[in-house]
């Protein structure tokens, strides 16, 4: 045998001892988990919801929303409730729709399903809940309702109007817009 394989095995073979050694040393049973070294990799500080989080800033697992965040779907709406504020609303918001036919089923499906129970199908106000002695709405086809704009309109749909509930958490604002547009069709109509 050569000089250097002589050598390599001199070097070799403690190495795998003490491989061996370590390996028997650090897992005594191999049935067991091996020995943990960075046990934060090993199990996560994940928070359960709605529980104390002692890793989370004030200890809460639900942060609330960082400000200037605007959450998905969730547009803001900056106006209070009452006459004023839809006016502002009036002035100042747009229907980002157009009469384009997806838009305009859309909008006559929600108005369907919604509207119809009270302002009825031609948006005459006898519905069927005024058949059955609920306050009837005023006309769509009358002169207030023609004169507000969309985004008095809008407003009126998201924070509601006199008898009139608000309709923001059953209709999505885009689909507000869009019945908005259904019910500019029905005032041609009814005109
Ligand atoms: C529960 C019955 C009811 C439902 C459902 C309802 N409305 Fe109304 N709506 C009213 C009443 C009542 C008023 C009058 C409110 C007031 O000024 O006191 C009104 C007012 C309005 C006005 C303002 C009209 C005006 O002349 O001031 C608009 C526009 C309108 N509704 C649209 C809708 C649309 C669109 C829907 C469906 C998304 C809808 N409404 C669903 C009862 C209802």
């Amino acid at each position: 045998m050569s000089s250097n394989w002589k050598s390599f095995l001199a070097l070799f073979l403690p190495c795998i001892l003490v491989l061996l050694a370590l390996e028997s040393l650090l897992r005594p049973n191999p049935r067991e988990r091996n020995y943990e070294a960075f046990t934060e990799m090993v199990y996560s500080r994940a928070a359960e919801s709605l529980s104390p989080s002692a890793s989370l800033p004030g200890a809460m697992t639900q942060q609330s929303v960082a400000p200037g965040v605007v959450i998905r779907g969730q547009l803001p709406f900056h106006y209070g409730p009452g006459p004023e504020e839809a006016q502002r609303a009036g002035r100042e918001l747009l229907n980002p729709y157009t009469d384009e036919p997806h838009v305009l089923a859309r909008g006559a499906e929600i108005y369907l399903r919604f509207c119809t129970v009270c302002h009825a199908g031609d948006g005459g106000g006898q519905g069927p809940v005024v058949k059955r002695g609920m306050l009837p709405p005023p006309p769509l086809g009358a002169a207030r309702a023609l004169e507000i704009k969309d985004g008095e309109m809008f407003h009126v749909l998201t924070l509601g109007q006199g008898n009139m509930g608000s309709y923001a958490a059953q209709i999505s604002a885009a689909d507000r817009w869009k019945v908005i547009r259904h019910v500019r069709l029905l005032q041609e109509s009814v005109r």
